[in-house]
């Protein structure tokens, strides 16, 4: 370890360690760079660059539109962030990418990009797991890093990923609960596809469903005669941690093409079935958080990746933790660190760096399928 504290503090006196990370895995370009000193986690640039409106037009993302997009954004981004600037250029210690999961050739853009700068300044370089930058998303919120006592359980709910993962130290995950098909950002973008909503599916179903008139249930109070629509819970009572989405997904099809084109038009139909979804996805994923941290009885929980922006999901997890678990500590990431960037990047790699996890630029490749 000291030999690692050596090669990547630029002054290990001080003790201060200084990230320029980059993120390229799905639909996100985005650099940061982050400076550690102690138990402070500084972001002093971040800046993303969001594809979202490219791939909107074609229902979800066309993983060759995405690397080209990104070859297109990454060198304004860095040269945004002064990594190229002879007067007063950004300094850093290591580098950091992101090495999958995700869409190999949108991987490669950024790889390939920190790579180069490894090569060109001599720096040590990082490849990072995405799954591990959103479980470290959370840690750059200073009040969250003073109660970050392991075990911690966290929810991560991406567009790719639904998993309970039991966090036992920086390093040591152990996913006691997955999605045994789609993940629940999938289920929020196919349902809003398939109403003809638009992508991505999540933002906008949270946004419908805040206007539906109905009362919004707490988590657990299921007044169903208040529902225009009941959809079901999909392995709601099931005793394991999984959980399944592909069947709420056909369910909402079939409720969706009983209606007729003037239902299928009325904005208040629209809102009560947004919400519906919301709220059966919400149901499942707090239950078995639920069930975890009474099996697993973590310090806290922490609610990560792109779903957990659902400011819904977010207001009913609290609830029903203070209700049923009040001495566990509820964690979420920063306004706008929920989804895709580079700042949680960075902040993974410095766990990564700190237990000397150094990688080699010759040999870094992309992992697409790289689980946690
Ligand atoms: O973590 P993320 O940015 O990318 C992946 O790693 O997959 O997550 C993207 C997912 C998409 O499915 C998107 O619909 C969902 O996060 N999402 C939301 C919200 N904002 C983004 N889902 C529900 N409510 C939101 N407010
Ligand atoms: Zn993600």
């Amino acid at each position: 370890m000291e030999k690692y504290l050596h090669i990547v503090y630029c002054s290990p006196r001080m003790g201060i360690l200084r990230v320029l990370a980059i993120e390229t895995s799905c639909d996100e370009t985005s650099v940061a760079l982050l400076t550690v000193s102690g138990s402070n986690f500084r972001l002093t640039h971040h800046e993303t660059a969001t594809q979202i409106p490219i791939h909107a037009r074609y229902g979800g993302v066309v993983p060759e539109i995405a690397a080209r997009t990104h070859v297109a954004e990454i060198i304004s981004l860095l040269e945004r962030a002064k990594v190229f600037s002879k007067k007063s250029p950004a300094k850093f210690d290591a580098i950091a990418v992101t090495r999958g999961p995700g869409l190999s050739t949108a991987l490669r853009v950024g790889i390939e990009a920190g790579r180069t700068i490894a090569f060109a300044t001599g720096k040590p370089i990082v490849g990072v797991n995405h799954l591990e930058g959103h479980l470290a998303s959370a840690y750059l919120v200073p009040e969250n890093r003073k109660r970050w006592k392991f075990p911690i359980l966290a929810l991560l709910i991406s567009g790719g990923h639904t998993e309970l993962v039991l966090m036992k130290d920086f390093g040591k995950y152990r996913v006691i609960g997955r999605t045994r098909d789609d993940a629940a950002g999938e289920a929020f973008d196919k349902s809003a596809k398939l109403m003809g909503l638009g992508y991505p599916g999540g933002p906008i179903i949270s946004e419908l469903a805040a206007t539906a008139q109905r009362a919004q249930p707490p988590f657990g109070s299921m007044k169903l005669e208040a529902r225009r629509f009941i959809l079901p819970r999909p392995m709601l009572n099931d005793a394991s941690l999984d959980m399944s989405f592909s069947g709420l997904k056909t369910a909402v099809r079939q409720t969706w093409s009983a209606l007729s084109d003037k239902e299928q038009k009325d904005k208040k139909i629209i809102a009560e079935m947004c919400a519906e979804i919301q709220d059966a996805i919400c149901d499942v994923v707090i239950a078995k958080t639920l069930r975890a941290v009474n099996a697993h009885k973590p310090t806290a929980v922490c609610v990560v990746g792109g779903v957990s922006a659902n400011i819904n999901l977010q207001i009913k997890l609290n609830e029903a933790l203070k209700a049923d678990a009040s001495k566990v500590h509820f964690l979420k990431p920063a306004k706008g660190l929920h989804t895709d960037n580079a700042a949680m990047i960075a902040a993974a790699a410095a766990w990564r760096i700190l237990h000397g996890k150094i990688d080699n630029w010759k040999n870094l490749d992309a992992k697409p399928e790289w689980d946690l």
